[in-house]
C-alpha cells in the first residue's frame, strides 16, 4: 500500500483460524481497505495498526486498530454519513470512506462498532465490522459453496486495484 509505505506505517494483522465468508471478494477488500487507509491517514508516522479476525459466535468480527486520535463517541454515528469529516480533521479526504465501509457492511448484514483502543486515556481509533460466517472447521475452502473463501486468504489475494478506495 503506496500509503502504507508513506507513512512508514507498522500493520500486524491477527488471525486465529481460517473463517469463510460468503461475500463478494471486491466488496471485502473494499471494507477493509477503507478502514486501514483511515488507520494509516490519521496515525501518526510509524505508528501501530493492527488488523484483528475473530470469532464472537456466529459472527467474524474484523477490527482496525490505530495509534491516532480515535474518534471521539458524538462523533461516531456522524463519520458514517458520506461527506461528512470530523472538523478540523488536517488530511485531505473525501468523507466517503466510512459510509462506504457502512454500506457494505449493511449489505451483508453487518454491524459496525467504534471505540478507543486505550479507553483511558481516550486514544486510539478501533472500528469492528461483525459479519455472519461459516466457520471452516479443518481450516479448507469448501468447495462445494463457490464464491465463499477463507477470509484471511480473501484478505491476501485481494484484486490490484489501487483505486478501490473510496
Ligand atoms: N482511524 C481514524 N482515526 C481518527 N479519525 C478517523 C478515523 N477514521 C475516520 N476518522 C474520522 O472520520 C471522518 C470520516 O472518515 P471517512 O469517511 O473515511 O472520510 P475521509 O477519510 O475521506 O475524511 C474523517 O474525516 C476523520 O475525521
Ligand atoms: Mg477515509
Amino acid at each position: 500500500m503506496p500509503l502504507a509505505d508513506a507513512h512508514q506505517a507498522d500493520i500486524g494483522v491477527l488471525a486465529d483460524r481460517d473463517v469463510r465468508l460468503a461475500v463478494d471478494e471486491v466488496e471485502l477488500f473494499t471494507l477493509v481497505r477503507n478502514l486501514v487507509d483511515n488507520a494509516i491517514r490519521y496515525s501518526p508516522e510509524g505508528g501501530a495498526i493492527d488488523l484483528a479476525i475473530g470469532l464472537e459466535g456466529d459472527r467474524v468480527v474484523l477490527t482496525c486498530s490505530d495509534a491516532g486520535p480515535g474518534i471521539p463517541p458524538d462523533e461516531r454515528i456522524k463519520v458514517l454519513e458520506p461527506f461528512y469529516r470530523t472538523p478540523g480533521t488536517a488530511s485531505r479526504g473525501s468523507g466517503l470512506g466510512l459510509s462506504i465501509v457502512k454500506t457494505i457492511a449493511d449489505r451483508l448484514a453487518g454491524d459496525i462498532r467504534m471505540g478507543y483502543v486505550d479507553q483511558i486515556n481516550k486514544v486510539g481509533a478501533r472500528v469492528s465490522v461483525s459479519l455472519p460466517v461459516q466457520l471452516i472447521s479443518n481450516g479448507t475452502a469448501d468447495s462445494s459453496r463457490p464464491g465463499c473463501r477463507p477470509f484471511n486468504r480473501a484478505a491476501e489475494g485481494a484484486p490490484e486495484s489501487p483505486d478501490v478506495a473510496e
